[in-house]
Order: C-alpha cells, then structure tokens, then sequence
C-alpha cells in the first residue's frame, strides 16, 4: 500500500525512539491520534485494544475526562511554578504527603523528575552525594542487572542492562557494575530447583560484591518484575535471599517501580507483591496514568539528612529540573491516585488478575511457545523454535517482531523484546477485554505456526 502524505512527512522529520530507522524508512509509521478507554484509533479509522497500555503506563486508559479537566483547571489557575529557592504551591505538598502515606518503604521526603529515567539519575546522583556526605567517598559503585531496564539517559542506560542501549554509545560508565540475570527459564541449570537457582543468583551477587571491594559498593537496584528486558519474574526466595547480602555490605536498596508502581502486580507497588524492603523506590508512568510526564522519588531519612549535611557545607542543593513539581503534573497525578482510590482500582486489577493469568499460562500449551509468565496484570510469551530444547529462533527470523505485527493487523497492539512478547494492558480492562485481547494473541500465534513451516523458520 502506498504510503499516505502523513507518513511520508513523519519518515522525512521525525526520529523514533526504538525503531529500525532504516526499515521505517519502508514501513512508514502506525498513526494513532485518537483513544477512547482500552482502546486506540488510526488515521484510517480502524480500531485497536492497547495490550501494552501505551508503554506500561496508561493505567486508566484514555479519555477520562475528570483527569483532562483536573488539568485544564490546575493550567487556567497557574501554568508554571517551580520548585527552586523555596518555591512551593499546595498540589506539590499534598502529592508529596500522598506518596508519603502509601510508599512500601519508610519515606521521608520527596523529590521529582519527568521521567523514569531522571528518577534513576536522580537515585544515582543521590546515592554518591551521601557517601561523600557520610565520608566514604570510595562507596560509589550502582549494582544493577543484566537485562534490567532503568531508561536511557546516561547514567540510566548505564544502569539498563541490555545490549542495544549501550553499544555504541560508549555505556556503560563507570561505577555501574551488573550481576546475573535471574531468568530460571533461561538460565536455570539442569536439575536446578527454582529455590536453588535463586540462591546461586544471590551468591552471584555476593561474589560480584566481593570482586569489585564491599568498600566501593554503594547500591542495588532492581525492578520487582524487570519489564523492558523480557518481563521476567524473580525466581522463588530471591529478594529474601538478596536483602540480607545488602545488609551485610551497607549496600542501598532502590525499587524501581516505574512499571509496577500503581496496581501492575495486584498491589498498589510491585515491592509488597514480591516482597522487598527497598530504602527508597523510583516512581513514573502510572503515577499520572501518563496524562503528564512525571517521576517521583522517595528520600530517606538517613539520605535526607546527608542532604541537609551538604547543604549546610556548600550553601545549596544543587540539583532540580525546570519542570520538578509541575503544578498541572501534580493536579493530575494528585486526580489519578484519588481514582485509584475512590474507584478502587488495585482492588480491580487484583480481581481480574486470575482470569489474566489463566488465558495467559494457557498460551503456553501453544507448540510456539517456551514460556508464558506474568503476574497481576502483566505477563509476556517466550517464542521458541524447539519447546523440547528451549532453542530460540534464529534472530534473523525475528520471530517477535513478526508476531507483533500479525496482531497489529489483527487489532491488538504490544510490543515484543526480542521473541518474548509482552502484555500489560490498561488497569481498567474487564472480563470481556481479557477475552478479547487473548483470543486475538491465540489467532496470532496459530498464524505464527503457518508463518513457521512456510518460512522454515524453525530450521537450526
Ligand atoms: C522499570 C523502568 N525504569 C525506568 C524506565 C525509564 O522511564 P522513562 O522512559 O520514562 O525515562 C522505564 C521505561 O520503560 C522502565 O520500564
């Protein structure tokens, strides 16, 4: 089909985040500028159930009006304060004063960022100031892990641990080290129980620890559910078995709750659901079910007095963006979690969570597929050549991709990483939605499966 005039100007002006730049440059883009609950529209006018809510964070779907005029409102009253020299307005204490009150870990204060990403820059920065504030300026390395996604800027790519964000960029930088990916499909050994696995990932981490000097070892972050690498759950015991190797070593624990935060698993955060006691935890996406772009980051008490600390010896503390505490960032996420709340979402995505998980383990019945994980409300499919041996397909077939595209036609939009393909539809999908939504991804894989034999795709 011919390209519309829409598409040749997009591939003639923008750059795409995540994106084959040379194959887009044929394929064009998929324009979406209309979306009304679960549901997105393209310029065509066709119909298309968001399986990915956007990117893991349109938790209350689109067009809700309450949050668009909670907007509108906080922009007809004031359209910029910030938050530099003191400067404050009430939506950015009471957010700050929410947050507080339904953290999973003690929280003292409160700072913001934009982004995901600037959230874990901030976690970064913020760790190194305290060391130099508590006088272990040598305490600075960020333990992070392979396949784990903490955004893109530079110390957050860093922290990312999958290939395509650091080659060629020259990313890694220095202090951020990563341990074992805690993958027990992928990297469990034969004959390893998933208990075991968990333990050998936690001396993995124990014997990185005592590599790199416990000295030099400043923090550990990690997802509840690393999302963007694969969605891939903790093996059984691994935080239980991770926490005390911390501990030992005065290592600070950050939760990167960017994806889970705000209902993903079954609970408000990702860390009671799999049981973690973080220090601190980063916050984004669904914080304002992405009707603005906004993070947020718990401060510590021994943190906050490190702060104090160095704002007593250097006269400030030197750090903050032009948009920390946007007034209509705050409106709106102060409306979203009062939904949350008032219409008992959490409650809502935990009720619907068995019926989920239930069509999703099903797929894994499917000869295409390796593995079928999830938890709450998220989940993902491993594409495998051979179910038997766990054989990948060869990259070149790229699998995933064709997958995702054969649902894209089919009217369901998500996102795959390499073979696996993710779910993680908006908070709000009901009984009906579910249905729908895996009816789709089971036609999609029987096409995957003709896709296959006339491809000989499965060839070694
Ligand atoms: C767990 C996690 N952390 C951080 C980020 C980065 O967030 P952003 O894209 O808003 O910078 C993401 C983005 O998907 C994420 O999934």
């Amino acid at each position: 089909m011919p390209l519309s005039n829409m598409a040749v100007r997009d591939i003639e002006t923008v750059i795409h985040p995540y994106t084959n730049l040379a194959r887009h440059r044929e394929v064009g883009p998929l324009i979406l500028n209309e979306g009304r609950g679960i549901y997105l529209y393209d310029d065509k006018g066709k119909r298309y159930l968001e399986g990915m809510a956007g990117l893991w964070c349109t938790a209350l779907g689109y067009g809700n009006v309450e949050i668009a005029e909670a907007g509108a409102e906080a922009l007809r009253k004031v359209s910029f304060t910030h938050a530099f020299g003191g400067k404050s307005h009430d939506g950015v204490i009471e957010l700050s004063e929410k947050l507080k009150e339904i953290a999973p870990c003690p929280a003292s204060k409160i700072l913001f960022g934009t982004s995901g990403s600037e959230g874990n820059d901030m976690q970064m920065k913020l760790t190194w100031y305290m060391n130099n504030a508590r006088g272990k300026p040598e305490k600075k390395k960020i333990i992070s892990r392979v396949r784990a996604y903490h955004g893109v800027t530079i110390a957050s790519a860093s922290l990312t641990g999958l290939p395509w964000v650091h080659t060629d960029f020259d990313l890694p930088i220095k202090n951020v080290v990563h341990t074992s990916c805690p993958h027990f499909y992928r990297f469990g050994k034969d004959g390893e129980t998933e208990e075991h696995f968990a333990s050998r990932m936690a001396q993995d981490l124990e014997d990185l620890i005592l590599r790199e000097g416990p000295e030099t070892c400043a923090a550990f972050i990690a997802e509840p559910v690393m999302g963007a690498g694969g969605v891939i759950m903790p093996p059984k015991g691994y935080f239980e078995k991770i926490q005390p190797i911390l501990e030992k070593y005065d290592i600070r624990f950050i939760a990167d709750e960017v994806i889970c935060g705000f209902g993903r698993t079954g609970n408000w955060f990702g860390t009671t659901t799999m049981g973690m006691k973080p220090h601190s935890i980063t916050m984004a996406k669904a914080i304002t079910t992405a009707y603005f772009p906004m993070s947020a980051i718990t401060i510590e008490e021994d943190l906050y007095q490190a702060m104090l600390d160095e704002s007593r010896k250097l006269g400030t503390f030197g750090h903050g963006y032009t948009y920390t505490a946007h007034p209509v960032g705050c409106a709106i996420a102060l409306k979203t979690i009062e939904i949350y709340q008032r219409d008992k979402i959490m409650e809502h995505a935990a009720k619907m969570s068995p019926l989920f998980q239930m069509r999703l383990n099903k797929l894994a019945d499917h000869p295409m597929v390796g593995e079928a994980r999830g938890v709450g409300l998220i989940g993902a499919i491993e594409l495998v050549a051979d179910k038997a041996t766990k054989r990948s397909f060869d990259p070149k077939k790229m699998a995933g991709a064709t997958m995702v595209n054969k649902l894209q036609d089919l009217g369901l939009i998500v996102r795959n990483i390499q073979d696996s393909v993710a779910f993680c539809p908006p908070l709000v999908i009901t009984t009906d939605e579910i249905h729908e939504m895996f009816d789709m991804v089971e036609k999609g894989l029987d096409e995957m499966e003709a896709w296959a034999s006339k491809e000989n795709a499965r060839a070694a």
